[in-house]
């Protein structure tokens, strides 16, 4: 038997989980030979029903085995709390394998216990292997923490799965070894493939009152929602959008709070052109994505998901870890000047957006390709 233990903490990451359990489901149901064990650990850095327990339940994800339940705080006190309590929950299951996904503090938190661990004598391995899936992206932007936390994780985990070829390169230029790395593909687009048909059944756009075309918008990037200074200029560069196209703004919890602070949040709520949410369940936004003439976000798996669905996609960043979404996708990385994402979105509503193609192995089945190869390697 191969026991795997999965780390999820944060949104984005219940999606990529959701694509190694169905998996591993399948490989123990297609397999009696060698049956996997799967271990979920929550760390409970996103907590509330609408950041994390929905998604458990849109996604058939069976409830975590254990939730470290850490909570918000600041990056060091997050993270460090992660640590403190994942390290008893690592040594009394002792798995073969720790799984970690994507860039979120829980990411590093749990990949750095592991990587010291000292499992009990009686054990057959010292400590487990450390799988690191979504490796090798790079926005080379420090300021990221997102950034920190995926150099440090590649630099101490066993195995790298990648998701974009330009992956390899980078990480075999950080000194990794070409054994340790495999391009399987996405598994945020795997669970994408799989949910897409049920998204549609979605009655969402009843529910906000949607009967028009829309821009779909997300914020959340402590770059651009920290700070007034940063994010007046972005509102105000939406209210000037809505005067071409209605607007529906779900909005994350982090995003709220300095919208409120700022006296910002009532000026979007009285705008007749916008409407405004709570952050939605898995389906129910992947239909709004589905939907839209432009998403425009700062999120980084929303770039990969709006190029499958062929929606043209403004990035209000100024760099991007995902370059196959600009270079084959339908993602357009322009930054925060908003004369320019005025001009960009309005070019893209009268016709003329990218069409973009599906970048290579983003084929429903880097999941499968994963645990094939764990079996391989840990078995
Ligand atoms: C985190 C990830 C980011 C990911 C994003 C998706 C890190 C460093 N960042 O950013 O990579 O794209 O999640 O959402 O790990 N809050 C709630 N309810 C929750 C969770 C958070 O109200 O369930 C509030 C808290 O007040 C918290 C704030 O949102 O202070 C930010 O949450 P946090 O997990 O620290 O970072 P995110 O901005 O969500």
């Amino acid at each position: 038997m191969l026991k795997i233990m999965s780390i999820a903490g944060a949104r984005p990451n219940f999606m990529k989980l959701a694509s190694i359990v169905r998996a591993v489901e399948k490989h123990n149901d297609d397999n009696e030979k060698t049956p996997v064990k799967h271990i979920i650990v929550h760390t409970g850095q996103h907590y509330d029903q609408k950041m994390s327990d929905s998604f458990f339940i849109d996604l058939g994800i069976p409830q975590p085995d254990i939730n470290l339940e850490v909570g918000s705080g600041s990056h060091a006190s997050q993270t460090a709390e992660i640590m403190k309590r994942f390290e008893p929950v690592l040594l009394d299951q002792c798995p073969d394998v720790l799984l970690v996904v994507g860039d979120v503090n829980s990411t590093i938190a749990c990949t750095l216990v592991a990587s010291k661990i000292e499992y009990p004598a009686d054990q057959k391995r010292k400590r487990p292997i450390i799988v690191h899936v979504e490796a090798g992206l790079r926005s080379f932007d420090r300021d990221m923490p997102e950034e920190v936390n995926r150099i440090l994780t590649d630099t101490i985990s066993d195995l790298l799965f990648t998701t974009e070829e330009s992956c390899l390169s980078q990480l075999q230029s950080e000194g990794v070894a070409l054994e340790q790395v495999h391009f399987v593909g996405n598994v945020m687009i795997d669970t994408l493939m799989q949910h897409v048909e049920k998204a549609e059944r979605s009655i969402i756009k009843e529910d906000l009152g949607l009967d028009n075309p829309y821009v779909l918008v997300t914020l959340h990037r402590p770059s651009n929602v920290d700070r007034q200074e940063t994010l007046q200029p972005i509102i105000e560069c939406l209210m000037q959008i809505t005067q071409q196209q209605h607007i529906v703004f779900p909005v994350h919890p982090r995003t709220k709070s300095s919208l409120e602070k700022f006296g910002l949040f009532q000026i979007l709520e009285k705008n007749p052109a916008i409407t405004l949410a709570d952050p939605l369940g898995y389906l129910d936004f992947l239909k709004l994505i589905k939907d839209a003439k432009v998403v425009i976000t700062d999120s980084g798996g929303i770039q990969e998901e709006t190029t499958v669905l062929k929606v043209p996609c403004v990035t209000l960043r100024e760099n991007t870890e995902r370059p196959v979404t600009v270079n084959i996708g339908t993602n357009y990385l322009i930054g925060t000047d908003p004369a320019r994402i005025v001009k960009t979105v309005s070019e893209i509503l009268q016709g003329n957006g990218k069409k973009g193609e599906i970048p290579p192995l983003w084929d429903g089945h880097a999941g499968e390709r994963i645990v094939e190869i764990l079996l391989s390697c840990a078995s």
